[in-house]
C-alpha cells in the first residue's frame, strides 16, 4: 500500500510509515520516551527543528537559550512540534586559530541533521559572525522550509560618556595604548564596557551585517535583525518566527523560493547602504553557491559600489545597535532604498509576502541614524574589487576610508587615486607582532604593509589580521592607518581601509607569495589595480623558484578543511559540498 499521497509531511516517513511498521515503531518509541505522545508524532503535525547555536561556549548567541521558550511556544501555537538540537559552536572571540575554520564544519553538521532526521522545517538561530552564513548555507543545501532568527545585538556600550562599540573600541584602544595615552586598566575597562549585556556585537561588524543580510535576502521576518537581544521585541520576534515556520511548512515555502539572484542583489545593495563588513562577500558567495545561484566577487562592485552609505553606525559612523533599531533597522534602510528604486521588490520573503510588500510604509524614523538616499553620509560606499599581479581579486571597503587617509594617500594633486610605495611583507601575525617595531624595516608613513599565509588554506581558515596597526613611532607621529594588504580577512568592526581577501592566497601560489620587502608597489584605485612594480623576467624567476610551504595540521578537521576548501573570492566553501543541492528532498535510507 503506497501511503505517500496520504502523508503531508516528510517526518511521517519516519513516524507514520505503514510500509515499514517495524521502523516506524523504532522511530516513535525513542521520541515518545521524552513525553511526546504517539498521537502527536503521528498526528500530521510538522516537526520543526530549532538549530541552537547558543551555549556557554558561544556567548554571542547565548540569548537563544533564553529565547527558546518563546520560539517553541510559537511553533506549538501554530500546530507544530518543536525539536531543539545543538549546532557545533562558532564563537568568533573564543575559537582558535579562527572561528572561520568552523563555519564549514557547522554547515556540514547542520546539513547532516536536517537531512537525516524527521524534520519538516527549521528555525535557524543566528547571531555571531559565522553562525549566520553557516546556518543559511546549510538551509540552502537542504532546501527544507527554513527561517532565521537572530539573537540581536548587545545593548549599546558606554565609557565615560562616549559610545563604546564592540570591536571598534578594541582597535582604537590598542592604538591609544601603543601611543601611551591610556594604561592597561583603562584599556580593559574601555573594552569590557563595550559588551554590557547578552547579544552579538553592537557595531555594524560582521554579526550585524550578516543578520542584516539574512533579512535583506528575505530569510527572516521583517524587522528581525536589529532588535537588541534583551528587548521585549526580541522575545516577540522569537514567538512570531516560531509561528511562521509552521506556516512555511504548510505552504512549502523553501529557501530555493527565496534565495534567488534578485535576493542576493538586494543583499549586496543593503550591505553598501549599512556600511557592512568585508566578510559579507565571502559569506554571501558561499550561501549563493550552496543555493545554486550564480554570484561573482566582481558583482560586489558592479551592483554595490555606487550605493550610498545611509547608516550612521560604527565603524563607518557614530551610533550603535540601539539607535539603529529605534531608527527602524533594516526595513527602514530598505524602505529608503525602495523609494529610490534600488531594490528588486518582487523577491519573495519568509513572511510569504514579497520584499516590496513587507516594506510598505517603512522609512527612516531618525535621519541622524538612517539617512535618506538623496542626502547620505557618503556616496559610492560599496566595495572596490581590485586585481593585479599580486592577486586575481581583493576587496577594499571604501566607506571606512577616513578623510585624512584619502588626503594622505589617494588625493595627491596630479595622482588622484594612485599611490606608489615601498612594501614591507610579514609572514603571518606572529611575524608581524615580532617585527613591526623593528627599525630595520624602515616603516614610515609612506609604507604599505603586506601580510600573507593567512588565507583559507594558509592559516587555516582565513584570519582577521589584515588590519595591521602601524609601528608605535608612526602612530606617535600622528598616522593612525597605513595601507595594508593581505590574503586574510579583517574584523568587520575595524575601520582600517585595508585591501583584503586577496585570492588566490599566497600558499597556493598567488602572486602575493612572490613579493619581497623593499619592492615598490602601485595602487591605482581608478583602474582598480594593485601591482608589484617588478619586471616580468624577475617576477617569473621568483615564480620558478617558489615552492609551496609545508603546512602543519593540528587537528583532523584542519587537514580535511585544507584539502577541500576553496578561495575567499569563491566563498571559502568546501568545494565538493557545492555540488549538493536540495538534499532534504532526497530521503535517506532507513537505519535498521
Ligand atoms: Fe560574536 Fe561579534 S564577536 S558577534
Ligand atoms: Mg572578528
Amino acid at each position: 500500500m503506497d501511503t505517500r499521497a496520504r502523508r503531508k509531511f516528510r517526518s511521517q516517513e519516519w513516524f507514520d510509515n505503514p510500509n515499514n511498521p517495524g521502523m516506524t515503531a523504532l522511530y516513535v518509541e525513542r521520541y515518545q520516551n521524552q513525553g511526546y505522545t504517539q498521537g502527536e508524532l503521528q498526528g500530521e503535525r510538522p516537526v520543526i527543528g530549532i538549530a541552537q547555536t547558543g551555549s556557554d561556549i558561544a556567548p554571542c548567541n547565548k540569548i537563544h537559550v533564553f529565547l527558546m521558550d518563546r520560539i517553541k511556544a510559537g511553533i506549538r501555537d501554530a500546530g507544530g512540534i518543536p525539536m531543539e538540537f545543538p549546532v557545533h559552536p562558532i564563537q568568533e572571540t573564543g575559537k582558535r586559530p579562527t572561528a572561520a575554520l568552523d563555519r564549514n564544519l557547522s554547515y556540514l553538521g547542520l546539513v547532516e541533521v536536517l537531512h537525516g532526521y524527521p524534520i519538516d522545517g527549521v528555525v535557524l538561530t543566528t547571531g555571531c559572525d559565522k553562525t549566520t552564513p553557516a546556518m543559511l548555507m546549510g538551509a540552502a543545501t537542504v532546501d527544507l522550509p527554513a527561517i532565521a532568527l537572530n539573537g540581536g545585538p548587545m545593548l549599546d556600550g558606554w565609557w565615560k560618556g562616549e559610545r563604546a562599540g564592540s570591536g571598534t573600541i578594541i582597535w582604537e584602544s590598542r592604538r591609544l595604548l601603543a601611543e601611551g595615552r591610556i594604561d592597561y586598566d583603562e584599556f580593559m575597562g574601555r573594552v569590557c564596557a563595550s559588551a554590557p549585556s547578552l547579544g552579538h556585537c553592537n557595531t555594524m561588524g560582521t554579526a550585524s551585517t550578516m543578520n542584516a543580510m539574512a533579512e535583506a535576502l528575505g530569510m527572516t521576518l521583517p524587522g528581525n535583525s536589529a532588535i537588541p537581544a534583551p528587548f521585549r521585541e526580541r522575545m516577540n520576534m522569537a514567538y512570531e518566527t516560531g509561528r511562521r515556520i509552521v506556516g512555511m511548512v504548510h505552504e512549502d515555502l523553501k529557501p530555493s523560493d527565496i534565495l534567488t539572484r534578485e535576493a542576493f542583489e538586494n543583499a549586496i545593495i543593503v550591505n553598501s547602504a549599512i556600511g557592512g563588513s568585508t566578510n559579507a562577500p565571502p559569506h554571501l558567495q558561499a550561501v549563493a553557491r550552496h543555493a545554486g545561484v550564480p554570484l561573482d566577487v566582481t558583482d560586489w562592485q558592479k551592483i554595490g559600489f555606487d550605493v550610498p552609505l545611509l547608516v550612521n553606525m560604527q565603524p563607518a559612523g557614530t551610533y550603535l545597535g540601539e539607535s539603529f533599531f529605534r531608527a527602524g533597522g533594516v526595513p527602514a534602510v530598505m524602505g529608503e532604498l525602495k523609494k529610490a528604486g534600488r531594490l528588486h521588490e518582487g523577491a519573495m520573503t519568509a513572511s510569504g509576502r514579497s520584499m516590496g510588500e513587507t516594506l510598505e510604509g517603512w522609512e527612516s524614523r531618525d535621519t541622524d541614524v538612517i539617512l535618506p538616499h538623496d542626502a547620505p553620509l557618503r556616496i559610492n560606499a560599496g566595495f572596490l574589487v581590485l586585481s593585479g599581479n599580486l592577486f586575481d581579486s581583493a576587496l577594499m571597503k571604501t566607506s571606512v576610508i577616513s578623510k585624512g587617509f584619502r588626503e594622505r594617500y589617494l588625493e595627491r594633486p596630479g595622482h588622484e587615486g594612485i599611490y606608489e610605495a615601498r612594501a614591507v611583507v610579514f609572514e603571518g601575525p606572529e611575524d608581524y607582532h615580532e617585527r613591526i617595531n623593528d627599525p630595520a624595516l624602515e616603516i614610515d608613513a609612506e609604507t604599505i604593509l603586506f601580510i600573507r599565509g593567512v588565507g583559507c588554506v594558509g592559516y587555516p581558515g582565513s584570519a582577521e589580521v589584515v588590519n595591521m596597526q602601524p609601528p608605535d613611532a608612526v602612530l606617535k607621529a600622528g598616522v593612525n592607518h597605513l595601507p595594508t594588504v593581505g590574503d586574510g580577512r579583517q574584523s568587520g568592526t575595524s575601520e582600517s581601509p585595508s585591501i583584503l581577501n586577496a585570492s588566490p592566497e599566497a600558499v597556493v601560489g598567488g602572486g602575493l607569495a612572490l613579493l619581497k620587502t623593499g619592492d615598490r608597489v602601485r595602487l591605482d584605485l581608478g583602474a582598480c589595480r594593485l601591482d608589484a612594480l617588478v619586471d616580468d623576467a624577475e617576477w617569473e624567476a621568483r615564480r620558478a623558484a617558489w615552492s609551496p610551504p609545508e603546512l602543519r595540521n593540528q587537528t583532523p578537521w584542519q587537514e580535511i578543511y585544507r584539502k577541500n576548501v576553496g578561495q575567499l573570492a569563491d566563498g571559502g566553501c568546501l568545494e565538493l559540498a557545492t555540488a549538493y543541492h536540495k538534499v532534504g528532498r532526497d530521503l535517506p535510507r532507513d537505519n535498521h
